[in-house]
């Protein structure tokens, strides 16, 4: 007997999964209205080198990864261990082509450790450290580098030196994305 084809990918029920438990349970992931904005970003830079700050549990690593092939790599930082392994887990399970690196540490101290470059970040961690990643990550960034931030609508207060300097130090092109209640700012890295 052939076995019934699934007709989601095996990331899709995993993105589905998670959005299911973080409905039940307080999960503070990019979800899919967000995700949608992160994923159309993915997909117009098809970066072969993706900085991620805030794993999780995984699901945008998985979000950004299904949009990518198998020369792609992803980066991504979490703090705490437990997080990290779930993520370990469901990144398995997820099946995505490119390579994901899980580094559990925090991110102002893996950041300077880490080669680049990269060609695009999605910071997601500390909304009040977001610009000393930026800071720390980019001497590994490149012209047309795109960064997207997430939260940059509910927790503008806490992100204003990094939303400041974004939008006015001249370093980037950046514009900021209203989805529902919050939004993401989206920031194209000018010059080297
Ligand atoms: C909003 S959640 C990330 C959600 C994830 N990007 C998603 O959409 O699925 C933020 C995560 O950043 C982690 N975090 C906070 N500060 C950090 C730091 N300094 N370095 C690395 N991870 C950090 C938290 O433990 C948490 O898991």
């Amino acid at each position: 007997m052939i076995a019934e084809k699934s007709a989601l990918s095996s990331a899709e029920e995993v993105l589905r999964q998670i959005e299911k438990a973080a409905q039940r349970e307080f999960l503070p992931i990019v979800g899919p209205s967000r995700g949608k904005i992160l994923v159309e970003e993915v997909r117009k830079a098809k970066p072969r080198h993706v900085l991620e700050v805030g794993t999780l549990i995984g699901y945008s690593a998985i979000l950004m990864g299904k949009e990518l092939d198998e020369n792609a790599e992803i980066v991504t930082i979490e703090i705490h261990r437990d997080e990290a392994k779930i993520a370990g887990e469901n990144v398995v399970r997820a099946n995505i082509p490119p390579k994901v690196t899980i580094i559990t540490g925090d991110a102002v101290e893996v950041i300077p450790t880490l080669n680049g470059p990269f060609e695009f970040a999605f910071i997601d961690a500390e909304k009040s450290e977001y610009l000393q990643y930026l800071d720390l990550a980019e001497n590994k960034f490149h012209k047309g580098t795109v960064v997207v931030a997430d939260n940059a609508g509910i927790f503008a207060d806490q992100m204003s030196d990094y939303l400041d300097y974004v939008r006015n130090s001249g370093e980037y092109k950046s514009r900021y994305v209203q989805v529902g209640d919050d939004g993401v700012e989206i920031s194209v890295k000018l010059q080297l």
